[in-house]
């Protein structure tokens, strides 16, 4: 069996089937909710780690100047939407001399800097990129979403020829939620592609942000307008630059 180390490199190609249950349509006109009392429509965005780009997709319903970015090659290659501006790069280091009204980030794509130095760079990175009344919107897993998700250690499916397992679990100690893939392409080839996401204290994005001279304006129980805390799953930031 081939261990591949780039994340999404494979799984890029059954990623849409993965997420075939998931409403990019609704989850974008919930982020025009969160969003459209700070920013108007014309004002410059910036996705990180977009993935194949379904958010961006929808999202440009609402704003017109929207840029895609993702680590992943293959993911942004995998967008339906050809027409989208997309950019690779690491969140962790943005290559943009432009700055940006909305910064975004969801499905949890931050979890996946599993060290916090880079947590910082990203926060710095977006505190160099904002517009002074702009925001910046993203979203983490919480410890009680890995406890659900484990629930269900093992997938498996089928789709397009290709044939997958998919493997779950979480280190509590560690702190790292891990998920597993193994493939096996049409040409009968197989690959594992293992992918590690750091599941990190609801009060340690706070202190990171202040840090990088941000402030947490909001944060919600990800896809409602409820307030969230260290027992939520999923949650939803809106972050602004301190004046
Ligand atoms: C769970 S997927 C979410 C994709 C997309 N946001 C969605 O809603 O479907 C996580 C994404 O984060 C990207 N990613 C991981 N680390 C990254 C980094 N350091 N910089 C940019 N993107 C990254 C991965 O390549 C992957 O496309």
């Amino acid at each position: 069996m081939q261990k591949l180390n780039k994340d999404y490199e494979i799984v890029s190609q059954i990623y849409s089937h993965l997420m075939k249950k998931v409403r990019y349509d609704f989850w974008a006109d919930y982020l025009y909710m969160l969003t459209q009392e700070y920013v108007s429509k014309r004002a410059n965005v910036l996705e990180l780690g977009a993935g194949h780009c379904s958010l961006a997709h929808h999202l440009k319903e609402y704003y017109k100047k929207i840029i895609p970015t993702d680590l992943s090659f293959q993911m942004l290659n995998s967008s339906k939407d050809k027409k989208l501006r997309r950019v690779c790069c690491n969140m962790t280091s943005l290559p943009f001399q432009t700055s940006f009204d909305l910064i975004f980030s969801c499905f949890d794509s931050v979890n996946y800097l599993i060290r916090k130095k880079d947590i910082n760079n990203l926060f710095s990175n977006v505190s160099s990129l904002l517009s002074d009344k702009g925001i910046f919107t993203f979203d983490v897993s919480l410890e009680n979403n890995s406890k659900v998700l484990i629930k269900e250690p093992i997938r498996e499916g089928k789709y397009k020829g290709v044939i997958y397992k998919h493997f779950t679990s979480f280190n509590k100690k560690k702190r790292i939620h891990r998920n597993e893939f193994e493939i096996q392409l049409k040409n009968k080839k197989n690959y594992r592609e293992v992918h590690k996401q750091k599941i990190y204290p609801f009060f340690d994005y706070f202190r990171l942000l202040q840090k990088n001279g941000l402030y947490v304006v909001e944060c919600f129980n990800a896809f409602t307008f409820y307030d969230a805390d260290e027992n939520s799953k999923r949650v939803q930031f809106i972050v602004k630059k301190t004046e």
